[in-house]
């Protein structure tokens, strides 16, 4: 039995055991894993290494042993210090050391709410969760509480809870522009149906049409994904908020931390009502807030939000580590220099190799797409061949500050080679020629 349930070291028979232990996860687990992003089949079906032994630095070591260097998605955005950092980990370990659960509070709840508001003096209060979905749940009902309306606007994507997924309930097409598009709303009450409204990024003029047709108790939107804000698209948001009395929530669970020492709307010098933070909060360390004005947060005690985990001790005591090392080391400044430096030389490499390139995202979780019909193809090429060349690469990069120069100067030579198969193809080398497996997909999907 024991020996059925472990993963049997055939690394001399050249066998992918991450891939192994995939085909046996997708028999009893639905879509093979808890988080769509890390499917196998997002990057390269059937050859995708998919489980890690060991990580460390921007390094991890697959079933098999073998090491790569992560220029991919770093935890998903989670481990912005690199993975392992020895003094989160510390004050991780010292937690479980000194008990991480018990019948009284942690002390460090406390702390960790002091300072994200000394971070932010707009907000007056916190509470604390332990993901990013949960977190802007937690956001919705305050809002709604404090509001007593219940019709949401939203810009970007904010997890996958019901109130969310409500938005597809009109036509499963509302949420396309907004990162995942295809998602299906089955399980989710048709009664919610339009008690959520999308609108565009950059299109104030959306939004104002919502609001006059709707009464809403928020505004929940990301403050940047791809594109960068229109002059006054952010501001005009704010006044549009303030004006009718509607909570404006900010999703900062993916830009929190990349460019500044806290939220994003720090560096545009728009304050939200509410702001969410998760990911990088805790460097791998499920850790995520809702930061808020008291008048808002305090109707989070007419109603109930309670939940047992959200009061163990790893969560805030990692946090606080890592926003100590955050600032020491002035992390969003490193990271965002780094992805400049990502870009930059994306660009010229495509340039070398007349590709069109289209660069999106923030400096540290920068994307890029080649414009072309065969673009998914192309996506799985460089994903393939990187991987034989000991990297975890795709078309997105999210930075941390333990990616250096040596590591990157052989990641954009290796690229440089990749580039020049894609030129050839662009020039008439049939891709499938290239192609050792399925095409990665492209979006949700269901896996059989
Ligand atoms: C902006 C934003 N909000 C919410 C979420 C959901 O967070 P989680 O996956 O931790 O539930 C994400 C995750 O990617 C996100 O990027």
């Amino acid at each position: 039995m024991e020996e059925e349930n472990s993963i049997k070291e055939e690394n001399t028979l050249n066998i992918n055991l991450g891939q192994q232990l995939w085909t046996r996860a997708k028999e009893i687990i639905p879509g093979g894993n808890m988080l769509l992003s890390k499917r196998s089949e997002m990057f390269l079906p059937e050859q995708w290494p998919a489980y890690y032994s060991r990580a460390d630095g921007c390094q991890v070591w697959d079933l098999n042993g073998r090491k790569f260097h992560d220029l991919s998605i770093m935890g998903i955005g989670t481990n912005l210090l690199g993975y392992g950092d020895t003094e989160v980990d510390a004050a991780v370990t010292k937690a479980v050391s000194s008990g991480n659960m018990s019948s009284l509070n942690c002390p460090e709840e406390v702390f960790l709410a002091e300072k994200l508001i000394a971070m932010h003096p707009w907000a007056e209060m916190v509470k604390l969760a332990r993901t990013g979905g949960e977190a802007n749940a937690i956001a919705i009902r305050i809002a709604r509480a404090a509001t007593g309306r219940e019709t949401v606007a939203i810009c970007g994507y904010h997890g996958w809870h019901d109130w969310y997924l409500a938005t597809n309930l009109q036509d499963e097409s509302q949420l396309s522009q907004h990162l995942l598009p295809g998602l299906k709303p089955n399980g989710v009450p048709k009664d919610l149906r339009n008690t959520v409204k999308a609108f565009s990024y950059n299109s104030l003029e959306e939004l104002e049409k919502i609001s006059e047709e709707y009464d809403l108790a928020a505004v929940k939107m990301e403050v940047q994904r791809s594109e960068l804000p229109k002059k006054g698209f952010l501001e005009g948001i704010r006044k549009l908020c303030s004006d009718k009395g509607i909570a404006l929530i900010f999703d900062e669970c993916t830009s929190g931390f990349r460019e500044t020492f806290g939220g994003l709307h720090k560096k545009y010098k728009v304050e939200p009502d509410m702001a969410i933070f998760g990911k990088a909060l805790g460097n791998g360390y499920a850790i995520t807030a809702v930061i808020g004005k008291r008048e808002l947060m305090e109707s989070a005690q007419n109603t109930f939000i309670s939940s047992t985990f959200w009061t163990e001790r790893i969560g805030p005591s990692a946090a606080l580590k890592t926003l100590e090392v955050m600032e020491r080391e002035k992390s969003w400044e490193r990271v965002t220099h780094i992805g400049k430096y990502i870009k930059n030389n994306w660009i010229q490499i495509a340039r070398t190799h007349n590709i069109k390139l289209n660069i999106s995202g923030l400096s540290a979780l920068a994307c890029f797409s080649i414009e072309s019909p065969n673009s998914l193809k192309y996506k799985t090429l460089i994903t393939q061949e990187m991987l034989k060349r000991d990297f975890l690469a795709s078309n997105s990069c999210y930075v941390c500050t333990k990616h250096n120069k040596d590591i990157l100067e052989t990641y954009f030579q290796n690229l440089d080679l990749i580039f020049k198969m894609i030129s050839n193809c662009e020039n008439g080398y049939p891709i499938d020629n290239l192609l050792e497996g399925p095409v990665c997909h492209e979006t949700f999907k269901r896996l059989n």
